[in-house]
This record gives C-alpha cells, structure tokens and sequence, in this order.
C-alpha cells in the first residue's frame, strides 16, 4: 500500500452507544468493585480492552448466518457447515464443539490429566494451567528465554525452549500425555511461533512418542506473523500457512471467541479415535450431543462463516497493523511495553513501569486501575495477580507482570486509540506516584475474576 494509514477494511452497519462519565463516578465505581476491573459494570467502561474474547463485531455476513441457524437437536445443517469451515483449515478427524474453549480444555485434561502427570506449553493460559492442575496434573512453561525478556526484539518471542521440551521428555515421558503449544502466546505478550518451531517440537514429540496439540486461539494472528517474518515462508496463503501448522499437530483446542470471530463457541479437535471417544462421553455429561455440543446452530453458522473473514488477508493487515500503531505510538512517547507488538494486544511492562512496586504488591494492578479511573480503559492484569497463587496456597512473582491492552476485533476505530495512547500517556507520566495494592478477599483458582483489592 502507498498510502501509511490503516484503514479499517469494514464500514460501520449498526453502531453501540458508550456512555461517557466523569472520574470521580469512575472512581467511586472502581472502588465499589474492590478495585478489580472485572468487577466494573461494563455500561461504567468507555473503551473496553479488558479481553479479545468474543468481544469482537460480527460481519453482515455472520449475522445472516445466525438468522440461518438450524437448532435441530442432531445432525443440523449448521452443524455441517461448521464441520467443513473448521476441518478446512484444521483437517483433524473428530472435531467435538463445546460452548468456549476452556470447556474442551476441561474435557481434555479430564481424559488425560491426573496425579503425577505433567503438561507443558510454551506458556499455559491461565484456564490451561487451571484446568490442568485441577485433574491433580503439574502445568509446566517452557517458553524459550527470550519469551520472558519484555525487551528482547526476538521476532518469535512464543517459541518452546525445544532444549527444555527435550529433556522433560528424556526424564519423564511416560508422565507426559500431551505437549501443548500456544498460538499465539497470550500470557507471554501475544508473541507468535515459528513453523520452524513447530517443527521443531513436532520432532521432539515424536522421538519420545508424545502427541502435540495447538492451543490455537489466535492462529490466524500466529500465521500472519509467519508470514510477514519467518523469511522461508514470506507472501504465502494464510489458509496454507494455518493447514501446515495443523498438520504438524495431533490435535488442537479452540476458543473461537477470538480467531473464530464469534461471540461464544469452541472445539477440541483430534485424529486419535479412542480419545476422541472419551472425550464425547465427557461432552454428552456436561456440554450436549455431539453435533451441537455447548453450542447453537445459529452460533455454530457465525462461526463458520467467521473462519472464513479471519484468514482473509486484508482483514488480517489492518488486524495486526493497527495493534502496532498503538504500540508504537506508546512506544515512541517511552512508555514501557512488550517487544515485537503482539497480535491481539499490547502489554504494558508494569515491572519498568513501577520499579517502586515489589510483584507481591502487584505492579500490574495499580496501572489497570489508573487507566480506568483517568480515562475509562478497562484492561487486564496479567501477571502476580493472575500467577502468583501456587496450587499449594503459597504465593510467588509470576516471570512478568503486566498490564494487557487486548484490542476486540472490528470493533473499536483509529479515535478511539488515539484516546486510548492519550490516556496511557498521562497515566505513565504519573506512574512514578502509583502505590501497590494489596489483596483482601480471594478464593483458592482463578483469583483474578473475584479478587478485592486495597491500594496500600
Ligand atoms: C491462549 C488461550 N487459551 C484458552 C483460552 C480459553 O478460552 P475461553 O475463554 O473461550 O474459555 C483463552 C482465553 O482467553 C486463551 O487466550
């Protein structure tokens, strides 16, 4: 393209009111809320960063396709064309649908998981890493070093540490029933992974006789990146590059909440017939039949139709490119963020950001609740706050503390992050003056969701 701005490749069709307030209503509100944003109404948010996840605009398309939806209880229409869109492109031979993707997560591990058994990835999320330690099962990152330095440049920061992956395997590969590889590495900054990496891993499991399985979430992000910086596979189809990424993989789970560009939905996918039967009697006990799972057919057809807009390569340029220009702008007025931008979002470094705060007075949350309070930003604490609490009850710094800007797709225009920079600007210029926070009230998993909070 000649020209340098990024133009969203939509118009807008039907439009959402935000409502705007003042801080001392935002400050009463976040107060209200224990000082965790998930507690926010969200009509009290301006701009809603909080997560990627099913937060994004449907097309016209997808919306035709909800009004096609066949809710027949077994064999559906709808749920044939989401078969055929999803194996298009993940040409696994069971695909079982469940309503979002920790639901097929909780089914894999409770067929695999147990006491004594390990699982690793290159950073499991924090429904992956819960899931696997509720089945009694150790969770473990092997994300390569890199990975874990905000400021390295590397260009695929989501990469295995196959060294590591080699010798967990030599050590103990009869306790490990599945490798995992997140694309893109969400609580790693987004970051994407190589094929060559994936080929790497590929090669490990199969000298060690393990099955490797994607957490694909964002694979179309990830794929966008191989394309545009793994130099063997420069200007190839998205499509061809997600096929190959499949093709190394045993089996897969999925939140289509993100590159499914739906509202709701997931699957987990799989070659393996005797697992794939396991886990439908699981999907029967909690999610539904087969052919509809946790899922709609009205949903089921936006889903369909969404992993066809989301390989698109146009869609994809303005994806990527617009997370960059926020970055950037930060970047340029030396606020502290992960480096290369990642995909779906842009993480503050809130360690550089607040020096002052140790990770057990949470770094990560004072800044989230400073940007809500200063301009109505809802964003999200990835870090001591959401790691930090061992399955043991102790607590421990996570490897980084930040604060997640996840951008939803299609929905927010360039104003709005224009706003959004603003605000991060007045923010880090004062961060300096941030006190840490201090936990009061929290249940035993997932602490982040209900957690309250008092500013020390
Ligand atoms: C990498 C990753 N895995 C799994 C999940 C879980 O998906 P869901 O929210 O649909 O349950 C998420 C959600 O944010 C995620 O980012």
């Amino acid at each position: 393209m000649e020209f340098r701005t990024i133009i969203e490749p939509f118009r807008i069709h039907s439009v959402e009111p935000l409502r705007l307030t003042t801080v001392a209503e935002r400050e009463t509100a976040i107060r209200a809320a224990g000082y965790n944003l998930f507690a926010l109404r969200s009509v009290d948010v301006l701009i809603d960063l909080l997560t990627d996840s099913g937060t994004g605009a449907m097309s016209r398309d997808q919306w035709a396709g909800v009004q096609r939806g066949d809710e027949s209880y077994a064999g559906s229409p709808s749920w044939f064309r989401f078969l055929e869109s999803v194996q298009d492109l993940f040409p696994f031979r069971h695909v079982i649908p469940t309503h979002q993707g920790r639901a097929a997560e909780k089914i894999l591990f409770t067929a695999i998981g147990g006491p004594g058994r390990v699982i690793p990835n290159n950073t499991h999320f924090d429904t992956t890493r819960a899931n696997v330690e509720f089945t009694g099962a150790e969770a473990v990152d092997l994300v390569i070093a890199e990975g874990l330095d905000p400021a390295s440049e590397h260009p695929f920061k989501g990469n295995m540490d196959v060294q590591r992956l080699d010798a967990l395997l030599t050590a103990r590969a009869r306790d490990v029933p599945v490798v995992f590889v997140t694309v893109t590495n969400n609580s790693g900054g987004g970051q994407p992974v190589s094929l060559a990496n994936l080929r790497a891993v590929r090669e490990v499991c199969d000298r060690h006789g393990v099955p490797l399985f994607l957490d694909a979430c964002r694979f179309a992000e990830n794929a966008w990146f191989i394309r545009e910086r793994e130099p063997e596979q420069a200007g190839r189809d998205v499509r061809d590059i997600v096929r190959d990424m499949a093709a190394l993989a045993d089996g897969m789970t999925m939140s289509a909440k993100k590159d499914g560009l739906a509202n709701i939905g997931g699957w987990l996918a799989l070659d393996d017939d005797a697992l794939a039967e396991a886990c439908r009697n699981l999907l029967i006990l909690t999610e539904g039949f087969p052919t509809y799972g946790g899922l709609a057919g009205r949903d089921l057809e936006a889903i369909a139709q969404g992993l066809r807009e989301v390989v698109d390569h146009d869609y994809l340029h303005y994806r990527i490119r617009s997370t960059a220009y926020l970055g950037e702008a930060l970047l340029a007025d030396g606020v502290p963020v992960v480096r290369p931008i990642g995909g779906h979002a842009v993480y503050l470094d809130a360690r550089a950001l607040l020096p002052h705060v140790p990770a057990l007075q949470y770094p990560g949350q004072s800044p989230a609740v400073a940007l809500y309070e200063a301009g109505g930003i809802r964003s999200c604490e990835i870090g001591t706050v959401m790691f930090g609490l061992r399955p043991d009850g102790t607590e421990q710094p996570a490897a980084l503390d930040l604060v997640r800007l996840a951008i939803p797709r299609r929905t927010y225009t360039q104003s709005h992050i224009d706003y959004v920079i603003e605000v991060c600007r007045e923010v880090a210029g004062r961060a300096a003056t941030l006190r840490g926070m201090r936990i009061v009230e929290a249940p035993r998993a997932l602490r982040h969701f209900t957690a309250r909070f008092e500013p020390l």
